[in-house]
């Protein structure tokens, strides 16, 4: 916990216009009088306006305060967090000006920030260097990774971070104060403290100093989104219980008399988040652009030279193992068979995407419309991988098909799951789409590694995930877990499922044992960060050895179309 003379942030810089920027910081105090002061000698300043998390809390696996081991919390107890937020407006486009903050507690001790900058939206033309980060998680290198995007490349203009900010959203110290050192706002303002032990020389990394002065825009991934809601089961089982909204539909349209006897829409819809899954402490966190269709769940904006179109593509992330006691990708557990609302219905796809959904819709609008065919760079980002050498490509994005065995009875014998590649939705109608469109580089996460493909047609993609940790790639004997039974064809063990071949970076790839370059970088020692220059119009890649601590060294460059 913060003690009770600070801001449990640094200020950040979100949603900026062509002539305003919001400035977002965090206290563990309701206080009064927040606002920030901006210009020459701070001589303007603005009130913010402030919100209060509403599902923040912190539970027996927390590691915050003094809590290491399992200690001062014995379940999920709320954690009062406020959010302020205030507008910069009348700002000259292009010029950046010094800000800082200013919280006053309750008993009249004001607490200010350090200074940064802010500017609003770069004009179109403006050089931008845009960082493109995924998966931090607190994983043990993502402070280092940062730490040395910043030293590399100095200031950002924007981050664009294609989902998995932390592990279970609704803990609020993944955000603010892991007691680690390693949590999503510490890292991203260079106040981490996360130190790499090799032996026995100790090397203590900060993070970068990043967001106090770039926007960051961000995509949703399957660790943004928490499932069924509890004070008593842990956070890490709320997060591992989502559920499909229409089973919690069902649900409740046979319990509806008695969940919500007065008919009310807001009773029904409360029921149902806190029954299926919900995405509320990202949102709230956040102030991200919205579309009419998702809000702030998919959404396109210009920024620079740059159209970025953002999906919400994640599903929810199972176990592959068959055992009797899994409730997995494949297979609902042994106990549950004949109790529907204790079935975790496989990998199940949180916003649908396919052909015809609203999503679907929306996105082929943007594509068609002005702002996205006059864009130099045209870019989509969402966290499920199109292409790519790691474990959770597979098996297919697509709706679980549900296959029973019934018994003589009638009772439920078996629960699996089946995901048939030919209707991965992200392939079979997102991409031709996307192709169709000219999109140049299709940006995404989730597998932890660093990987890029190029399409016939010459559209891009690139897996820059490997930031804090690797889960390795499906090549050689490094293969994907896929339980026997299950069709090698259907379920790819190695390569890129869906015919790519994985390009061997351009400059500097690493080694294999065989001596012969690498096509990715999957790694726990080295770590992984990528650059959009909107200059030159490339993008590079740079690894760090975070055990040798060597040079930066860039190991890949491609050129936008
Ligand atoms: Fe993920």
């Amino acid at each position: 916990m913060t003690s009770q003379n600070q801001l449990l942030t640094a200020p950040f810089l979100q949603l900026p216009s062509e002539t305003s920027v919001r400035v977002v910081w965090f206290t563990e105090f309701a206080g009064t009088r927040h606002r920030v002061a901006y210009g020459e000698n701070f001589a303007q300043s603005v009130v913010a306006t402030t919100t209060k998390l509403s599902r923040t809390r912190e539970d027996q696996e927390s590691k915050v305060g003094n809590q290491t081991e399992d200690n001062q919390y014995q379940q999920p107890t709320r954690r009062d967090i406020w959010r302020h937020e205030a507008e910069v407006a009348e700002l000259t486009p292009g010029k950046r000006v010094p800000y800082r903050v200013t919280s006053v507690q309750e008993d009249g001790a004001s607490v200010t920030s350090e200074v940064f900058t802010l500017a609003p939206k770069p004009p179109q033309g403006t050089p931008l260097k845009i960082l493109l980060t995924s998966d931090h998680q607190l994983k043990p290198m993502t402070a280092a990774n940062l730490q040395k995007a910043v030293e590399t490349m100095g200031k950002f203009d924007a981050v664009f971070m294609v989902g998995d900010l932390v592990n279970v959203p609704d803990r609020a110290s993944e955000w603010f104060d892991d007691n680690r050192g390693g949590a999503f706002f510490p890292c991203f303002q260079g106040r981490a403290k996360t130190i790499s032990d090799r032996n026995g020389i100790k090397t203590v990394y900060r993070g970068g100093e990043i967001i106090q002065h770039a926007p960051i825009y961000t995509a949703i991934g399957n660790h943004e989104v928490m499932g069924r809601f509890s004070m008593d089961k842990s956070l890490n089982e709320q997060f591992d219980d989502s559920f499909p909204r229409k089973a919690a539909e069902e649900i409740y349209t046979k319990n509806a008399a008695q969940l919500n006897n007065s008919d009310d829409p807001k009773v029904r819809e409360a029921w149902l988040k806190d029954n299926s899954f919900n995405t509320d402490t990202y949102e709230e966190i956040f102030t991200l652009p919205q579309s009419k269709e998702g809000r702030e769940k998919y959404y396109a904006l210009t920024f620079g030279d740059v159209r970025l179109v953002v999906l919400y593509a994640t599903n929810m992330w199972r176990y592959w193992g068959l055992e009797e006691k899994t409730r997995g990708r494949y297979r609902e557990r042994g106990q549950d068979l004949n109790n529907p609302e204790n079935w975790g219905y496989g990998q199940h796809i949180f916003e649908p995407i396919a052909k015809g959904s609203k999503q679907y819709k929306w996105l082929e609008t943007e594509l068609s419309g002005s702002e996205f065919r006059e864009a130099k760079y045209k870019m989509v980002m969402l966290h499920h991988p199109p292409h790519s050498l790691g474990d959770n490509i597979v098996p297919a994005y697509t709706d679980p098909v549900q296959v029973r065995e019934v018994n003589a009875d009638g009772s439920i014998k078996s629960i699996r799951y089946q995901y048939p590649k030919e209707a991965d939705y992200i392939i079979r109608d997102v991409k031709p789409l996307l192709e169709s469109a000219g999109v140049q580089l299709v940006f995404y996460g989730h597998s932890h590694l660093w990987n890029r493909f190029v399409s016939p047609r010459g559209m891009h993609f690139l897996e820059t995930s490997n930031v804090g940790n690797s889960y390795g790639a499906a090549v050689g004997d490094k293969k994907r877990p896929v339980p026997d039974g299950f069709n090698k064809e259907n379920y790819a063990v190695t390569g890129d499922p869906n015919g790519l071949e994985a390009v061997v970076p351009t400059i500097a790839p690493l080694m294999g044992e065989d001596g012969k370059p690498l096509p990715y970088v999957a790694s726990n020692e080295i770590t992984a960060f990528s650059i959009l220059d909107t200059g030159t119009g490339t993008v590079s890649s740079y690894r760090f050895d975070t055990v040798e601590e060597s040079e930066v060294v860039k190991f890949d460059e491609f050129r936008l179309n």
